[in-house]
């Protein structure tokens, strides 16, 4: 995809920090996994392109396997094989760099550290003073809401706990850029909302630069400046959509008539996609059924 011009303008929503500057550049980014035994490989990504605003909430949706977890590995630095460029402010990035910060829908807190020890673990490894640390842990649980719980383990926390446990640890870093693959896919939907809600608080009080993903619509638009829809294999983005609704967008908005157009209108991207992602796995849940039936003798 060429860059398009539309995924630079400002949204009106939102007036940033600093229009115009981009904190990430995505550039003709194509990524194939190879096949097992000299098969086919897999084309993940193909010819992907965009920019993101320093401050900008942009979102990325499609369908599961269009490549949307490749892209952010790339972005992050973990798969360093891939074709076109990825950038950082200025800095083109190829394996691990400390800008990012990466919070994943699997556990990823340390079971064997209480929520405060969890968030002061990128403190340490930082070299900041026990003191310093103390009082910089307490700030990030506070902001995701869990001061008076910094003292569980995350055994004792609910999902939800957990998930802004994690997100407090990935913060406390300092990321130029968060990155957020599907932090609350694991949660029930109410839970999700109200994280929504959290998520947006603390997004505008950083006012950091954040990439999420998510295959859920009502997340998407509740949260996001623009959303980016995927097409499911090979992943290109088939379009992006600036989100024109007024903040602060609480979880209550969902049941306005404007939310419920544009979630409609990006179902109707997303459905296509959807579907051809369905027909692919009955396609491979048939083949593997006629492989198991398939006498041996
Ligand atoms: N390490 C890997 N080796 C081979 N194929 C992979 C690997 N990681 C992902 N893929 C394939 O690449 C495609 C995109 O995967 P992924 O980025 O995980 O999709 P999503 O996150 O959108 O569900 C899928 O077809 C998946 O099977
Ligand atoms: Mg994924």
């Amino acid at each position: 995809m060429k860059m398009n011009a539309s995924l630079i303008a400002p949204t009106a929503s939102t007036p940033l920090p600093s229009v115009g500057a981009s904190a990430l550049s995505i550039h003709h980014v194509s990524k194939t996994f190879p096949g097992g035994k000299g098969g086919p490989g897999t084309l993940a990504l193909d010819d992907v392109s965009f920019d993101v605003r320093q401050g900008e909430f942009l979102l990325v949706i499609g369908p599961s396997g269009c490549g949307k977890s490749t892209l952010f590995n790339i972005i992050g630095g973990m798969l360093t094989e891939f074709s076109g460029e990825a950038r950082v402010g200025d800095r083109i990035v190829r394996g691990n760099h400390p800008n990012i910060g990466m919070v994943f829908q699997e556990e990823s807190t340390f079971p064997w550290r209480t929520a405060r020890e969890n968030v002061e673990f990128p403190l340490e490894l930082r070299g900041v003073a026990a003191p310093e640390r103390r009082a910089q842990s307490m700030h990030f649980l506070e902001l995701v809401g869990l001061e008076g719980f910094e003292n569980f383990y995350p055994a004792q926390l609910s999902g939800g706990m957990k998930a802004r446990a994690a997100l407090a640890r990935t913060l406390a870093a300092q990321p130029a850029i968060l990155l957020m693959d599907e932090p609350f896919g694991a949660l029930d939907e109410q839970t999700r909302l109200l994280l929504g809600d959290q998520v947006i608080r603390i997004w505008k009080e950083l006012q950091q630069t954040t990439l999420l993903i998510t295959h859920n619509i009502t997340e998407a638009v509740q949260l996001s400046d623009r959303v980016a829809v995927m097409s499911f294999r090979p992943g290109r983005i088939k379009r992006v959509i600036d989100i024109d609704l007024p903040r602060p967008r609480t979880s209550e908005m969902v049941s306005d008539d404007r939310f419920g157009h544009i979630v409609g209108m990006i179902w109707s991207d997303l459905r296509e996609e959807a579907m051809r992602g369905l027909a692919a796995s009955e396609q491979l849940g048939g083949a593997s059924r006629a492989a198991k039936s398939t006498p041996t003798h």
